[in-house]
């Protein structure tokens, strides 16, 4: 053999071997998801450290066969009506979610969806399209993105808050500039309260304890500080997340069904650990009456193209493409207050109380 050859050969095979220990190191830090309303936080929880996987190395290049693994049956799931959901919830073949030339930069909701609402999530079902072995943690396979002991027929029940803001578009600019009426107002989701109201409600390893969101002037990043305690107060260390909202899409179909999708990374910081996850959250949701919708939800995960990891390898083999998929059936119900009329009387009203402390009703 010449000796570049040789020389060629060593490369490789170090290379390799440090792709292979980078994932064994990352995988015995435990990655693990927490999910904020609409989000992936991924997590390092070194008290819950799992086993190594004892899979064979992977060779880079090559294409990842399809080895559809489904865990539950969700047979009585609701026809899918807009063309986005059908496109992303009701395909196995998913690549990360685009965002449209010259779209907006925030997710507008339908205006059915003002107010707070009691919401409970039923996980319905769990599919890996490529099997498990390109699921990169184990926390992906025994829970979900949300919870990392969540399995199929759990239920978990929390609070979720969309307000009114004035959209920030050419026209309302110069609507408030000019003095020229009533700027138009769209709906958004109150992501700092949904953030911190899933962390509670399932009950994640490091609770989020803080939020900054600067929903007028930045809304595509979502600044999360973690609890440096365990739910059950173990000390973790400081940790922050940051939240980089890429991608969006929305689509309605009448007055009463609206689909939303969006992308996101997860940056997580603990210590000098930095761990990346890309998820994307599509919804569907559908008017039953004035106080109760249902929605049907899906999490996608994507690996990430780290080049230095396993994890890059997988994510060539597998094209970018999602690697697992957690379904789930929503029912939301609209929570009232009492509120006093100018006539003296008290009325149930839908209510909600906005990140600058207002109280909308309608
Ligand atoms: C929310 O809904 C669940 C399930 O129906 C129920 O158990 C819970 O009490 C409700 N919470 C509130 C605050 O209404």
């Amino acid at each position: 053999m010449r000796r570049s050859t040789i020389l060629f050969h060593v490369v490789v095979l170090t290379n390799l071997l440090q792709r292979q220990l980078a994932f064994e190191f990352r995988d015995a830090l435990s990655r693990r998801s927490l999910l904020y309303e609409g989000f992936t936080v991924a997590a390092l929880c070194p008290q819950f450290a799992v086993a190594a996987t004892t899979e064979k190395p992977l060779l880079p290049g090559g294409r990842a066969p399809q080895n559809i693994q489904i865990k539950g049956e969700w047979n009585d799931m609701p026809l899918l009506q807009t063309k986005l959901a059908q496109s992303r919830i009701g395909q196995l073949d998913l690549s990360p979610l685009q965002q449209p030339f010259l779209g907006a930069t925030e997710l507008y909701y339908a205006p059915f969806l003002f107010g707070s609402w009691n919401t409970t999530a039923t996980l319905k079902r769990k599919i890996y399209p490529f099997g498990l072995n390109y699921v990169p943690s184990n926390s992906l396979i025994e829970g979900s993105p949300r919870y990392r002991e969540e399995t199929v027929g759990d239920r978990c029940s929390y609070e979720v808050h969309y307000f009114s803001t004035i959209a920030k578009t050419m026209a309302n600019q110069a609507t408030v500039n000019l003095g020229l009426g009533i700027p138009e107002t769209k709906i958004i989701q109150d992501r700092a309260f949904n953030s911190v109201s899933l962390s509670a409600a399932y009950n994640q390893l490091s609770p989020v304890t803080d939020v900054v969101w600067d929903y007028r002037n930045d809304p595509t990043k979502v600044l999360l500080t973690l609890s440096s305690l365990s739910a059950d107060m173990r000390p973790l260390g400081p940790r922050r997340a940051e939240i980089f909202l890429q991608a969006r899409q929305a689509e309605s179909l009448g007055d009463d069904v609206f689909c939303s999708a969006e992308k996101s990374r997860a940056v997580t910081i603990a210590g000098r650990d930095v761990v990346v996850s890309e998820t994307e959250t599509i919804t569907e949701f559908r008017q039953v009456d004035r106080d109760h919708v249902s929605a049907i939800s899906r999490i996608a995960v994507y690996l990430t193209p780290n080049p230095n990891s396993r994890e890059g390898i997988l994510w060539q083999q597998t094209e970018g493409k999602a690697i697992a998929f957690f379904d789930y059936e929503l029912e939301m119900q609209r929570l009232k207050e009492d509120v006093p009329m100018a006539n003296g009387k008290v009325e149930r009203r839908a209510c909600v109380r906005t990140p600058k402390d207002v109280i909308q009703c309608d």
